[in-house]
């Protein structure tokens, strides 16, 4: 799957009286073949993570304890706020959408799974920049 838009996808579950295990597994139930996990956490109250999209990664975003929000900008424009507080739901995040990670709860853990290597250029990091691109796309698909 590469979905243009961000979508809520809930996640295998397998309850049993010891408690409950989430798996994700590349093809069967997750959308892109993992390459780096990385997770957020001890955020300082009220802090939110700086806004950003990437040219060609994919993510999912994990609540694994606690509760976050995410703002997402689609290059149509679309405006989507999604609360992340289940481990057992993921937010897929396609290319060219621009994030944002706020209203941590304490003690909040957030995993994130991405289908690239840490790659700074793979980034858009201002706001403006990404609106250019995206205009200029529209303009050249008009
Ligand atoms: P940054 O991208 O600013 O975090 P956010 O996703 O909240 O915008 O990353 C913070 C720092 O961590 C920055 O110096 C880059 C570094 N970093 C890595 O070295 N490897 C990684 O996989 C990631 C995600 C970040």
């Amino acid at each position: 799957m590469e979905s243009s838009k961000p979508q809520l996808i809930d996640i295998v579950k397998i309850s049993d009286p010891r408690g409950n295990l989430s798996v994700l597994q590349y093809p069967s139930t997750l959308p892109f073949e993992p390459v780096r996990a990385y997770w957020i956490h001890d955020v300082p109250s009220g802090m939110m993570r700086h806004g950003h999209a990437f040219y060609s990664a994919q993510e999912l975003i994990v609540a694994l304890s606690g509760r976050i929000e995410v703002s997402t900008e689609s290059p149509d424009g679309s405006v989507k706020r999604f609360t992340l507080s289940r481990p057992d739901q993921a937010l897929y995040v396609p290319p060219m959408t621009w994030r944002e990670l706020d209203n941590f709860a304490t003690n909040s853990a957030v995993l994130i799974v991405s289908n690239r290597l840490y790659d700074e250029m793979d980034y858009i990091r201002d706001k403006n920049v990404y609106n250019n691109l995206v205009n200029e796309e529209t303009e050249n698909n008009d």
